[in-house]
C-alpha cells in the first residue's frame, strides 16, 4: 500500500537526515505515470525539503539532490536509488509493490482502499456544513444551481469518506418580494389543479406572469406589497400560503435531486433566519459597527480607513432585512446549532464579494470562527440548453439527457437485455453531466456540449460508466475462480507495474481534492485510470490464459474496479455493472 512505502521511504531518509518520518512524508510523492515509459515509483523533492528547512536553502539544489541520493542505501523494500530533476527517485521492489497494493482489497472493502492513509489523518477535523444547490422558490432553476448541487455533493462525499460527520444542507430562497408577488399573483392568475399536477412549472409561471403585470400596474405592485407585509408580520392567512408554496417545492426537488443522486440532512432557508436578522442587526449596533447612511439605509463600514470608501447594507429605510442580514444570522445559527469545523458554501463566482463581505463582518462582530467559513466559487456554463428551448427547470435538463443517453445505448448490443434500461440511462447521463462540469478548475466558464458529454469515447462520464460496466462483466464471467490466493509474480509486466504505480497516488489525489476542494485531481485520476484498464483488457487478457495467470490478473482488475467505484462515488456518481 501507498503508505507502507511511503513510511519505508521516509524513515530511510529521516535515518539519513536525523528527521522524523513525519518531516520526510510531504516532500515525497508518488510518481505520475505515462502509458508508454517505464518510471520509478516515489520522487522526494528536494526544494519541498528546502522550504521546510530540512535541507539548507542555499546552494546548488541538483548538487544536493545527488548528494542524497548517494548518501541512501537500498535495501529490500526500496531497490534502486537516483538523482533526478531536483528530486531523489525511489523504486521499490517490484513483487512487493503487486503483493502490498493488492492485499488491501482482502482485507478491507475496497471502498475504503487509500482512505486509512497516514496522509489523511489531519483532515478528519469534525463536523463539515456543506450549503449547496440553494434554489430560489417560483424562480428558474439555472445551471449556476445545477453547479452548485453536484460540487457540493462531491465536497459532501469527500469529507465524509474522510471520516467527517458532515451537514448537507440547502438555503433556500423561500422569503423576500417575490412572495409579495406570488402570494398577490396566486389569487389572480394561480389554478388549484395546476398546481397539484406541476407545481414548479405553474409557480413560475404565475411569477413570471405576476411580475408582467406588477411592471405596468400599480395596484399588483401594491398588492405585492401588501401580502409581504402580512407575511412579514406572521397573518396567518398569507403564511399558510407562502408555508403551502415552500412544502410542495421541497417535495418536487426531493424528487428531482434524487434522480441526480444528491440528497439533504437539511432544507433550511432565508426565511428560518427572518428574526434572526434583527436580533444580528442589534449585535452590529451593540457592536458599535452599525451606521446609518444618507439614505436612512443601515449599513456596517467595511473600509480599512474608516471613511466609509466600501460599506455594506444590512438594513433597508423601512426597517427591513437584506439578503447579508440573514446570512449573518444564519451563519451564527448554524454554529450554535452544528459547532461546525468548517462550512463551505458553493456558489458561482458572481457571489464571491457577497461571501467575502459577509466574512469580514462576523469577524468585525468578533466571530473567531470565522476563519473557518469558506466559499467555493465556480464559473458560468455557456449554453445550456435543451430541445425545448432554455432550461428553467432541472427536471428538463435530466429528461432530456435521460433520452440522449437511450438513444445512444439503442444503437449497442448490450442495452437489450438490461432490466431497466431508462434508469441506467438516467444514471449514465448524469456521470456525463458530471464529469464535463468537474474536468477543468471549478473557478473557468464552460460551454455545454450534449454531444461531447456523452461520447463513450474520449475523457467522459460514459467512458468511466462503461469502463466500470466492463470490468464488473469480467468479473462476472469469471465468477467462479477463486482470486483470493494468487502469485504476485505473475503480474511483474510493465502494464500491470503501471496501473499499480498509478494506484499508489489515490491518497495523494484524494489529499489534493481536499485541499483546494476542486474535482479536477479526482477525475483526472479516474480517467487515466480506465484508459490503462482498457490497454490492460487487450494485453492482459483473462479469456484463455491459465488459471494461475487469470487468477492473478483479476486480482487486479477486481482491485482497479473497486478504486475506480469507490472514486466515482466520491464525485457523486452511481457506478452501473452493465450498461
Ligand atoms: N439562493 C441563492 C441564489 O440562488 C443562493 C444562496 C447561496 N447561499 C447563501 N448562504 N447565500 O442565488
Amino acid at each position: 500500500m501507498a503508505s507502507f512505502f511511503r513510511r519505508k521511504i521516509a524513515a530511510k531518509v529521516g535515518r539519513t537526515l536525523q528527521q522524523s518520518e513525519e518531516a520526510i512524508i510531504p516532500a515525497l510523492s508518488a510518481v505520475p505515470v505515462f502509458k508508454k515509459q517505464q518510471s520509478d515509483d516515489f520522487k522526494l523533492s528536494l526544494s519541498t525539503l528546502r522550504i521546510r528547512g530540512i535541507l539548507p536553502s542555499g546552494g546548488d539544489i541538483q548538487q544536493q539532490t545527488e548528494k542524497l541520493a548517494s548518501q541512501l542505501e537500498q535495501d529490500t523494500v526500496v531497490e534502486a536509488i537516483s538523482a533526478g530533476h531536483g528530486a531523489v527517485h525511489f523504486q521499490v521492489n517490484r513483487e512487493l509493490l503487486v503483493q502490498k497494493m493488492l492485499e488491501q482489497f482482502e482485507q478491507e472493502r475496497g471502498d475504503a482502499f487509500g482512505l486509512n492513509s497516514e496522509l489523511l489523518t489531519a483532515l478528519k477535523t469534525g463536523t463539515t456544513v456543506v450549503e449547496y444547490s440553494s434554489p430560489n422558490i417560483a424562480k428558474k432553476f439555472h445551471a449556476g444551481h445545477l453547479r452548485s448541487t453536484i460540487i457540493g455533493n462531491f465536497i459532501a462525499n469527500l469529507k465524509q469518506s474522510l471520516g467527517n460527520k458532515v451537514v448537507r444542507m440547502n438555503y433556500l430562497g423561500d422569503w423576500g418580494m417575490q412572495f409579495g408577488l406570488l402570494g398577490a399573483g396566486f389569487s389572480q392568475f394561480g389554478c388549484e389543479e395546476k398546481l397539484e399536477k406541476n407545481p414548479l412549472q405553474h409557480l413560475f409561471e404565475v411569477y413570471v406572469r405576476v411580475n408582467k403585470e406588477a411592471d405596468h400596474d400599480e395596484v399588483m405592485r401594491q398588492a405585492a406589497r401588501e401580502f409581504f407585509r402580512q407575511l412579514e408580520q406572521r397573518e396567518s392567512k398569507a403564511v399558510s400560503l407562502w408555508k403551502r408554496f415552500r412544502d410542495i417545492t421541497v417535495d418536487e426537488y426531493r424528487h428531482v435531486y434524487k434522480r441526480l443522486g444528491v440528497h439533504f440532512d437539511v432544507y433550511s432557508g432565508e426565511s428560518f433566519h427572518q428574526d434572526q436578522a434583527q436580533e444580528a442587526v442589534q449585535q452590529l449596533q451593540s457592536h458599535g459597527l452599525l451606521k446609518t447612511s444618507e439614505k436612512g439605509t443601515r449599513v456596517v463600514d467595511l473600509s480599512p480607513a474608516g471613511d466609509m470608501s466600501s460599506f455594506c447594507t444590512v438594513l433597508r429605510s423601512d426597517g427591513t432585512s437584506l439578503y447579508i442580514t440573514r446570512d449573518l444570522a444564519a451563519a451564527v445559527d448554524r454554529m450554535q446549532e452544528y459547532h461546525f469545523h468548517e462550512m463551505i458554501y458553493v456558489t458561482d463566482k458572481s457571489q464571491s464579494s457577497h461571501f467575502q463581505q459577509l466574512f469580514q463582518i462576523l469577524d468585525k462582530m468578533g466571530h473567531s470562527w470565522t476563519d473557518r467559513c469558506r466559499h467555493v466559487p465556480f464559473g458560468l456554463v455557456r449554453g445550456m440548453k435543451t430541445r425545448s428551448g432554455e432550461v428553467v427547470f432541472l427536471e428538463d435538463v435530466l429528461d432530456e439527457a435521460r433520452a440522449r443517453m437511450l438513444h445512444n445505448m439503442s444503437q449497442s448490443k448490450t442495452t437489450k437485455d438490461l432490466e431497466d434500461p431508462e434508469a441506467t440511462a438516467e444514471t449514465v447521463a448524469v456521470s456525463a453531466l458530471i464529469v464535463q462540469d468537474f474536468k477543468g478548475p471549478l473557478q473557468s466558464d464552460y460551454t455545454f456540449d450534449w454531444d461531447r458529454m456523452l461520447q463513450a469515447q474520449g475523457d467522459t462520464g460514459v467512458f468511466l460508466q462503461y469502463t466500470h460496466a466492463r470490468l464488473c462483466s469480467l468479473m462476472k464471467k469469471n465468477e467462479r475462480v477463486d482470486a483470493v490466493a494468487f502469485d504476485s509474480s505473475l503480474l511483474l509486466d510493465p502494464l500491470s507495474i503501471t496501473i499499480l504505480q498509478h494506484l499508489l497516488r489515490y491518497d495523494e489525489v484524494l489529499f489534493q481534492s481536499a485541499q483546494d476542494l476542486q474535482p479536477k485531481h479526482l477525475v483526472n485520476f479516474l480517467l487515466k485510470l480506465s484508459h490503462l484498464i482498457s490497454s490492460a483488457h487487450r494485453d492482459l487478457p483473462v479469456k484463455g490464459s491459465s488459471l494461475t495467470l487469470a487468477k492473478a490478473r483479476l486480482r487486479l482488475f477486481s482491485g482497479a474496479c473497486s478504486v475506480l467505484a469507490s472514486g466515482m462515488r466520491i464525485l457523486g456518481m452511481t457506478p452501473v455493472d452493465r450498461m
